[in-house]
């Protein structure tokens, strides 16, 4: 069984997906973390994104994630750098890497390596679309930026960061994700789209229960 849960950024996506990968004891992955592992590695490397990425460079970077007791890790080339892919650096510069084919092409190779021997729920941008458009089942989560913004600074808990700059980050992410050539931002027309903007974690979560029958 694949499960895809799409959606806007800060719409509660890895949490929803990591609830049912609890609830229902399958396989969980979070398709950000490895666009933004891979925006950690050239950006380290200084590989800017205009560059041209050949064969060889992925060969050297080895991404694993791991879901186990609630608790999401991502390794690359064996270090653990589930905190540093969630900086300001990587954020404000993983949809541009996003945006390169090579890239996307090894993200879905091991999307879809990953699907092969376990039932999986993954959560993103174009996994409905375009990485599992046969996936059994669909969804798209969305709300207003604002209230984005807000939970965002929330989960933060940093004063000195401001919800106005928090905004716009979100906005701007979505505008290049939802406006690229390949794989863009949108929702699958047959997935299941629902908007979080009013709902507590838990409402979304059995709307999206009430759909998967096993
Ligand atoms: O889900 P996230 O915010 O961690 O994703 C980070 C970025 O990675 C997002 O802004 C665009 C890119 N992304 C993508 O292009 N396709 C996906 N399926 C998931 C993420």
């Amino acid at each position: 069984m694949i499960i895809a849960i799409d959606g806007e950024a800060s719409t509660g996506k890895s949490t929803q997906a990591k609830k049912i990968a609890k609830r229902l004891n399958i396989n969980y992955r979070d398709s950000g973390a490895y666009y933004r592992a891979i925006t950690l590695y050239l950006k380290r490397n200084q590989i800017n994104p205009q560059e041209t990425l050949g064969k060889d460079l992925f060969s050297k970077i080895d991404i694993s994630q791991k879901f186990k007791n609630d608790s999401f890790s991502i390794f690359l080339n064996g270090e653990d750098v589930t905190s540093k892919i969630r900086g300001h650096k990587v954020s404000v510069s993983v949809s541009e890497y996003a945006k390169k084919p090579e890239i996307r092409n090894f993200v879905y190779n091991l999307l879809r390596k990953s699907s092969k021997l376990n039932s999986i729920v993954v959560d993103g941008r174009d996994i409905g679309t375009v990485v599992f458009p046969d996936a059994d089942y669909k969804f798209f989560l969305y709300a207003i930026p604002e209230i984005r913004a807000q939970r965002r600074h929330k989960e933060i808990n940093d004063e000195t960061v401001k919800i106005e700059s928090i905004e716009r980050e979100i906005k701007e992410r979505d505008d290049i994700d939802s406006t690229r050539d390949i794989a863009p931002l949108k929702k699958a027309e047959d997935a299941y789209a629902i908007d979080v903007s009013y709902l507590a974690i838990d409402q979304v979560f059995e709307e999206i229960l009430e759909k998967i029958t096993i």
